[in-house]
């Protein structure tokens, strides 16, 4: 897969002539020992994964985690982690976790000098975006998303060209260059507010078939779609979800919204990431199954003991690439920095900011 992106390559100098690694400087490689002082740093955090993380995996993965916070106040950086990390990242290294409108939002929030993001690269983007004067590294710039991958800003620009005066609206899974071309942003957070926002009774929805449906199934305003979908949740079907609820009597499901609709009309709840943790962590039901990636059981089943957790979820193969290893190379050598064309920042800013000061 390539990325439709404006990031420089590893080591490319920017526009002060410069690489991160020589803006900050070189720091020595730390000792990756699991040592008494590392045993002893790192036990609060281990208490968190424990059930997920056996003991014997311990004092292979300690020693990074150890490293990597020490790292981040020599570097002054903040690491903003996407709800989908693995629970060392998400529980082990994170600063702020959360779903894509939390994480947009704490991007504009920190005063660290550097932001390491760890999610996929649209993610990245919006936090260089927001924040244009930090560094933003992401540990693997390899790291897409199918919905990111099926559109271009020139694509936009055709859509409007064809149907005039309809508002368009970007889901944030997408590249600065569509985000430069949308009205506003949305995620799946607020995406039913931002259609409502413009108080018309037409807009475009783009670029998610699946989430620009399931909104379209709650409003009155017609969801104009593009034809992208995720490779992750796109994959669930209705009649799974029916063969579970037989194997599972009384278990809650939860789907995201990303998900087809007959999916969505199959479960109890849907919503972003986060509003799917908050309703296992308010509601506490017996029984649940988060139809979604992979690692958010993972992460919020550490906070709610009493929940058993039913698991049967889907990988994306984009989100694993970011691994602590990666994590620790990319605060060591100050990569990969993403940049975005300061002409097309501007433009995409625009669009991400209407949605955040919509404060929905
Ligand atoms: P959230 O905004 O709900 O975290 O979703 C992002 C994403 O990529 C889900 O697949
Ligand atoms: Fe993209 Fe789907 Fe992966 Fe989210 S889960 S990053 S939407 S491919």
């Amino acid at each position: 897969m390539t990325i439709a992106q404006t990031s420089a390559p590893v080591g490319t100098p920017i526009a002060n002539g410069t690489t991160a690694l020589e803006r900050f400087g070189k720091i020595e490689r730390p000792d990756l020992s699991y040592t008494p002082e590392v045993a002893e740093a790192t036990a609060p955090i281990y208490e968190k994964v424990k059930h997920i993380i056996p003991a014997i995996e311990w004092p292979a993965l300690a020693p990074t985690i150890h490293a990597i916070n020490q790292l981040k106040k020599q570097r002054n950086a903040v690491i903003l982690a996407h709800n989908y990390m693995t629970p060392d990242i998400f529980h082990g290294v994170a600063d702020i976790v959360g779903d894509s409108l939390q994480l947009a939002i704490e991007a504009t929030r920190t005063d660290a000098d550097v932001i390491v993001q760890c999610g996929v690269h649209f993610m990245a983007e919006t936090s260089k975006i927001l924040s244009p004067e930090k560094t933003v590294l992401i540990p693997d710039m390899r790291a897409g998303c199918s919905l990111a991958e099926s559109i271009t800003g020139a694509d936009v620009r055709a859509l409007r060209e064809r149907n005039p005066g309809v508002p368009i609206i970007t889901y944030v899974n997408t590249s600065a260059d569509v985000k430069a071309e949308c009205d506003i942003c949305c995620t799946s957070s607020n995406a039913l507010q931002v259609v409502e926002s413009f108080g018309v009774d037409k807009v475009f929805l783009i670029p998610d078939k699946y989430l620009a449906a399931n909104v379209g199934n709650k409003t009155d305003v017609e969801v104009l779609i593009w034809d992208g979908a995720c490779e992750v949740h796109e994959r669930f079907t209705a009649e799974e979800l029916r063969d579970y609820r037989k194997i599972e009597p009384g278990v809650k499901i939860i789907a995201h919204p990303e998900c087809p609709p007959e999916v969505v009309a199959e479960a109890d709840f849907a919503g972003s990431t986060a509003h799917m943790i908050d309703w296992v962590k308010t509601r506490q039901p017996e029984k649940v199954m988060m139809i979604t990636e992979c690692s958010m059981a993972d992460n919020v089943a550490s906070e709610t003991p009493d929940v058993d957790f039913i698991r049967p979820c889907n990988l994306c193969p984009h989100m694993k690439r970011i691994t602590l290893d990666k994590i620790l190379e990319s605060l060591l050598e100050m990569k990969e920095e993403v940049v975005v064309d300061p002409a097309i920042a501007e433009r995409a800013r625009v669009a991400v900011e209407r949605m955040i000061n919509l404060k929905i």
